[in-house]
């Protein structure tokens, strides 16, 4: 059952084996429930402004959302749900609302304030019969199933599979892509472990890691610096590529880790990225979805296989949380249980 470890060594590597089958039935649920999702999608779609709140991995689930509809020209808002005191919503806005619980106080007080102000109410959420959803005026569902690893891993690829979906149908484009969405996350995970493994074994040593990125990607360098935050206790930070010349590059010397996440855009911005912290002699690993970088260095670059180049961010999923997973390996600590964090945090 979902509850149960099953022979594997922990819940974290078993949820991520589940991503793919998390993200098909996500997708199909979605479809299937259309009443709701075309309720969704039409307030989306004749919304002033979109806000989308939520936290730590949910958000950064929200920020591919947001990437999306904002190279479209809509006029989204992504905040951070402790945050939200910050952006006043109004009647001709519609809040989203992403949670893997449905139970995050931080994302339910956001929600209720906004509630209040008048503003329609969008909830993600994986379970049923949460509070978010029931006060969402309209509650959409990934379908991941239990996730009992503290770290969000199968949860994170269902959100990124249902915002391409909800952001695929308010921009108008076909869906057929999505049908390649399981196969793309399974076949990156087989061909992306060896080289997280070994990733995730070098950093395990280090004191500090970069995750550097450009456009939607960006999101996803995010999400791998808070997974290898989260369970590996790793400090880390992840940066659009270009801006890393502004600041992070100081700390950069020998052999100082530096990870590219390339989604296939702008790829020879990333690849002049990568030269200048080489040439600091930075220890640079590629994780290329779709596009290669093709740097002339010696940098070790993996190439996942994506069908479309929409479908990256679900690609980039399992190496990104792997690599966090071998360094908790490595490490000798529980990926499961990571010190100081709670799988749902119902304070404030
Ligand atoms: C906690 C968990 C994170 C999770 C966040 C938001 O901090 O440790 O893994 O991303 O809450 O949770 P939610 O259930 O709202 O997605």
């Amino acid at each position: 059952s979902a509850t149960s470890l099953q022979g594997y060594e922990s819940f974290m590597i078993k949820e991520i084996r589940e991503s793919w089958g998390a993200v098909k039935d996500t997708i199909s649920g979605l479809m299937e429930d259309s009443a709701n999702l075309g309720k969704a999608v039409k307030a989306l779609d004749k919304a002033r402004r979109i806000l989308i709140v939520a936290a730590g991995t949910s958000y950064h689930a929200g920020l591919i959302f947001a990437t999306r509809l904002l190279r479209a020209g809509k006029t989204v808002i992504p905040i951070i749900a402790s945050e939200h005191d910050t952006v006043k919503s109004g009647q001709d806005d519609v809040v989203l609302v992403i949670s893997q619980s449905g139970e995050t106080m931080d994302s339910l007080l956001a929600l209720k304030d906004y509630k209040a102000q008048g503003s329609f109410i969008i909830s993600l959420t994986n379970t049923l019969g949460n509070s978010i959803s029931s006060y969402s005026n309209v509650s959409l569902h990934t379908r991941a199933g239990p996730e009992i690893g503290v770290a969000a891993t199968k949860t994170f690829t269902s959100q990124v599979g249902a915002l391409l979906l909800m952001s695929s149908l308010l921009l108008g484009e076909n869906l057929d892509y999505l049908k390649e969405a399981e196969n793309v996350v399974s076949s990156s995970f087989s061909k992306s472990i060896g080289y997280a493994e070994k990733i995730g074994i070098e950093i395990s040593r280090k004191q500090s890691v970069y995750y550097l990125s450009k456009g939607i990607g960006v999101p996803m360098a995010m999400e791998g610096a808070l997974k290898i935050k989260e369970i590996a206790y790793i400090h880390s930070e992840a940066y659009p590529a270009g801006e890393s010349k502004h600041g992070p590059i100081a700390l950069v010397e020998r052999d100082f880790p530096v990870i590219f996440i390339n989604t296939g855009e702008h790829v020879e911005e990333l690849r002049n990225n990568l030269k200048e912290m080489e040439s600091r002699k930075a220890r640079a690993y590629v994780i290329s979805a779709g596009v290669e970088i093709k740097s002339d260095t010696e940098v070790k670059e993996i190439l996942v296989n994506v069908s479309d180049q929409r479908l990256a961010p679900l690609a980039l999923a399992p190496p990104l949380q792997l690599i966090a997973y071998y360094a908790a390996k490595e490490r000798g600590t529980n990926p499961d249980r990571p010190r100081n964090l709670a799988k749902t945090v119902t304070v404030r």
